[in-house]
């Protein structure tokens, strides 16, 4: 098969159709994506080939959800990239590559304000604070794909750490049988985490976001140390970051403090040359 057919630029319909006429329920490994796809992306498509039996299939979806982003500029500068991507997505092993319609996210056309989204503090702390109604939009977008691609599982990155817990707490109150898979997170030779919006940063803005990844690991490295936040903090300060938040968490309920008796994570938003970037590393339990 060409890669041009392994492609539904025609939404989950057409992709439907083709399976259809197949005539065989193939389960689906699911990666949803944004598009601008690189190594990150591409680690997630990796693990779903990994885990699919020979009979199952890899769907990748492309689709920049308007209601997610809070800022309209963030959203009109979006990369948009779709051969690039259905080529890296093929090359990571996909079957099929889909580019959901509009109408099959949002019957009626894209709301101006989606339902408001109430998993406690999951959906009230850190991101959900500094970008209103972002869950709410990422929760809507995420439910319309898996009840259109109807996954046995789905993968989602750890580098969205609390995105990755709102979608777990979603999937666990309305879609049982279905698995979510963490992807530990890929990142740049000097430890910055791969993402799309890299790209907007000078090499010079690169260079200082390395120290974010420094700061984070010093952070593990001492426990969780309340001091060593903030000298963290105040360190990434005096590189001329502007710190958002940076705090170590219980990592399955994003709470304050961490008691130290369960998971943690070390989790942080900073802004570079006018670039939002967040990025979040384990604590293991002390004994
Ligand atoms: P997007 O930012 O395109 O990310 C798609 C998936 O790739 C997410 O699960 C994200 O956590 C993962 N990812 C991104 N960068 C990564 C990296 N460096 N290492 C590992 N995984 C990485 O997240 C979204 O899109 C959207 O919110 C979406 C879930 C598709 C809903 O619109």
């Amino acid at each position: 098969m060409t890669s041009v057919a392994r492609a539904w630029k025609n939404g989950f319909s057409e992709w439907r159709e083709s399976r259809d006429r197949l005539g065989v329920e193939k389960r689906v490994h699911f990666v949803p994506t944004m598009g601008a796809l690189h190594e990150g992306h591409a680690a997630l498509i990796r693990t779903a080939r990994m885990n699919a039996g020979k009979d199952d299939e890899v769907v990748v979806s492309v689709y920049v959800n308007p209601t997610q982003f809070n800022d309209a500029m963030d959203f009109e500068a979006y990369p948009k990239t779709e051969e690039t991507d259905v080529a890296l997505a093929l090359g990571a092993g996909a079957d099929a590559v889909v580019f959901p319609d509009v109408e099959e996210m949002y019957p009626g056309g894209v709301p101006d304000r989606v339902e408001t989204v109430d998993f406690g503090q999951l959906t009230r702390l850190w991101e959900a604070e500094h970008r209103p109604g972002h869950f709410d939009g990422v929760v809507a977008v995420v439910r319309a794909l898996f009840r259109e691609a109807l996954p046995s599982r789905a993968y989602f990155g750890e580098k969205d750490w609390q995105q990755l817990s709102v979608i777990r707490r979603l999937a666990w109150t309305e879609f049982p049988n279905l698995e979510i898979v963490p992807v530990g997170t890929i990142r740049e030779e000097g430890g910055l985490a791969m993402s799309s919006r890299n790209a907007r940063l000078s090499s010079s803005g690169r260079k200082r976001a390395e120290s974010i990844y420094r700061g984070l690991h010093e952070i593990v490295r001492e426990s969780g140390e309340v001091s060593v936040v903030n000298a963290v903090r105040s360190q990434w300060e005096l590189e001329g970051m502007e710190v958002e938040y940076v705090a170590v968490v219980d990592a399955r309920e994003l709470t304050e403090p961490w008691t130290g008796q369960r998971p943690g994570r070390a989790i942080a938003a900073v802004w570079i040359e006018g670039v939002r970037l967040i990025d979040n590393m384990p604590l293991a339990p002390r004994n």
